[in-house]
């Protein structure tokens, strides 16, 4: 396992998102959608850097339910509604294929006719298939390398580590 970005280098990006975000929405309240299980650690990062009127909902998606290919999207529980004058912004760690923001960018259109936009600490453009833009991005991946760590996991382990690596051929 190689370490990809310390603890301290992604606080200071984290502290970069917070601000643009704050930025851009000028004081105009938010719902923050964080995507479980892997944004956990950075939605609980981003949300106290963020000055803003905000509230934050959670909704569980996995595709990934084992290794490393994408599978059916499943949705748990209900979809989060935003209130009339609140703009959506959805947390994830990482957009890889695009297929789960697709999916969800998809659903808030449908159900609420709302827009969203996307925040994601990783930006991993090797394996898109989905047209998914990212909004705000922590750091481009352009390497295909499986990362853990910081939300990310494998096979479930690995969420815990306040880094990010990247888990070499042989532990995949
Ligand atoms: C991961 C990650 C994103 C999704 C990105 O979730 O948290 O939600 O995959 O992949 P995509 O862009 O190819 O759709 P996963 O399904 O592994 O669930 P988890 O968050 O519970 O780990």
């Amino acid at each position: 396992m190689r370490t990809l970005y310390t603890a301290s280098q992604i606080a200071s990006r984290v502290a970069e998102l917070a601000a643009r975000i704050e930025a851009d929405h000028n004081g105009k309240p938010l719902l923050v959608l964080g995507v479980l299980k892997g944004s956990l650690i950075f939605l609980a990062d981003l949300v106290r850097q963020l000055r803003l009127p905000l509230r934050y909902e959670l909704i569980a998606l996995s595709s990934y339910r084992k290794k490393t290919d994408p599978g059916e999207l499943l949705v748990y529980g209900e979809l989060p509604e935003p209130e009339p004058d609140e703009e959506v912004l959805i947390v994830e760690d990482i957009v890889d294929t695009g297929g789960t923001m697709a999916r969800l960018t998809e659903l808030l259109e449908r159900h609420y006719g709302q827009s969203a936009k996307i925040c994601a600490l990783l930006d991993k453009r090797t394996r898109r298939n989905h047209h998914t833009v990212v909004d705000y991005a922590g750091f481009r991946l352009d390497s295909d390398d499986f990362v853990v760590g910081y939300g990310l996991d494998y096979d479930g382990h690995y969420r815990n580590l306040p880094y990010i690596s990247v888990l070499e051929e042989e532990e995949l």
